[in-house]
């Protein structure tokens, strides 16, 4: 088990710091140059800073674990498309009309460095940014069939039966006493979906995976992605904000549907723990070296942003 230290979670991870260089690249290679327009300025203001990278972090470890037989550009485009969405969601959650948060990730919210408009034109350019990339994947080791397979992936994980509905049911929920079953559907869509498609796309490049094989990688993704936003949700309410780098207490000043709303701030880590500790045992029956994404799993409901 890891445990909290000040330069957390390098220290102990440094395998993260490793493929952070490699992601940053990545991803920024996959932008149009700032210079373009004021919508590609707003692009590198809200995709180029200090997230966690945590979906293409998962997206290396996973072609690790499962030594993909496939080049590293082509796992390094899906991790920039992973990361991608996740930025445009970003965007407009913060938006007043959604959850008007004004800081994120350490500085203004897009809305509030640009406005309004720019940050619905940056959000909506990056969605389909991430899809595009993929389509410029060009890997001997990859049939045209899975190609398609990964955009597939991601495209459903980020439309109308993933994280739009979960975004939309989240907000409906504001005010309302909802069940803990319901919740958990609301973070799956939002949340959980996009990172099950980070562990389904790199499944899907290995042909001869056993189908028991992938039902366990994902549902350790189901169980890591519920994990996730609870402990997101917790620390909306014991975070530091200087840390986290977004404001605290955002949750419940919209009453949102939240873990420590419907359950309590105790029980709500005792439950990020638990999934936690299914998702380890899920990876430590598997016949791979899914070492580092144990530690990953672990970092995430211990992580203090
Ligand atoms: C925050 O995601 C929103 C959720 C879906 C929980 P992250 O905690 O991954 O945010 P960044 O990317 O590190 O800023
Ligand atoms: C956001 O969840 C989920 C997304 C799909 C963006 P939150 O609204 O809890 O994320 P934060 O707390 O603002 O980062
Ligand atoms: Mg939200
Ligand atoms: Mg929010
Ligand atoms: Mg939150």
């Amino acid at each position: 088990m890891i445990s909290n230290t000040k330069d957390y979670p390098f220290k102990e991870l440094p395998f993260l710091k490793t493929n952070l260089g490699r992601i940053e690249k990545a991803i920024s290679r996959s932008l149009p140059p700032k210079s373009l327009s004021k919508i590609s300025k707003a692009i590198h203001y809200s995709v180029l800073n200090a997230g966690k990278r945590i979906r293409p972090q998962l997206v290396l470890l996973m072609a690790d674990s499962l030594k993909v037989n496939v080049s590293s550009k082509t796992i390094d485009l899906m991790a920039a498309s992973g990361e991608l969405i996740h930025c445009y969601s970003l965007i407009h959650d913060d938006l007043p009309s959604m959850d008007d948060d004004d800081f994120r990730r350490g500085k203004l919210s897009c809305h509030k460095k640009f406005d309004e408009a720019t940050a619905i034109l940056a959000g909506d350019a990056i969605q389909p940014l991430a899809l595009e990339i993929l389509t410029t994947i060009e890997d001997k080791n990859l049939t045209d069939e899975q190609k398609l397979k990964i955009i597939n992936l991601f495209a459903r994980a980020c439309g109308p039966k993933g994280m739009v509905e979960g975004q939309s049911r989240d907000l409906d929920a504001e005010g309302k006493k909802i069940t803990l079953r319901e919740l958990d559907e609301i973070h799956y869509l939002k949340t959980g979906k996009l990172i099950e498609a980070c562990v389904e796309s790199i499944c899907s490049l290995k042909d001869d995976l056993p189908k028991s094989h992938k039902k366990s990688f994902l549902d350790f993704a189901k169980k890591f992605g519920l994990a996730f936003q609870i402990k997101d949700d917790i620390l909306d309410v014991t975070g530091d904000e200087k840390i986290i780098g977004k404001p605290i207490n955002s949750d419940s000043k919209l009453k949102k549907a939240s873990y420590p709303s419907i359950i309590g701030l105790k029980a709500s880590q005792k439950r990020a723990e638990k999934l936690c500790n299914e998702a380890l045992s899920i990876l430590t029956k598997l016949p791979y070296d899914t070492s580092n994404l144990i530690l990953l799993s672990n970092y995430i409901v211990l992580r203090n942003k």
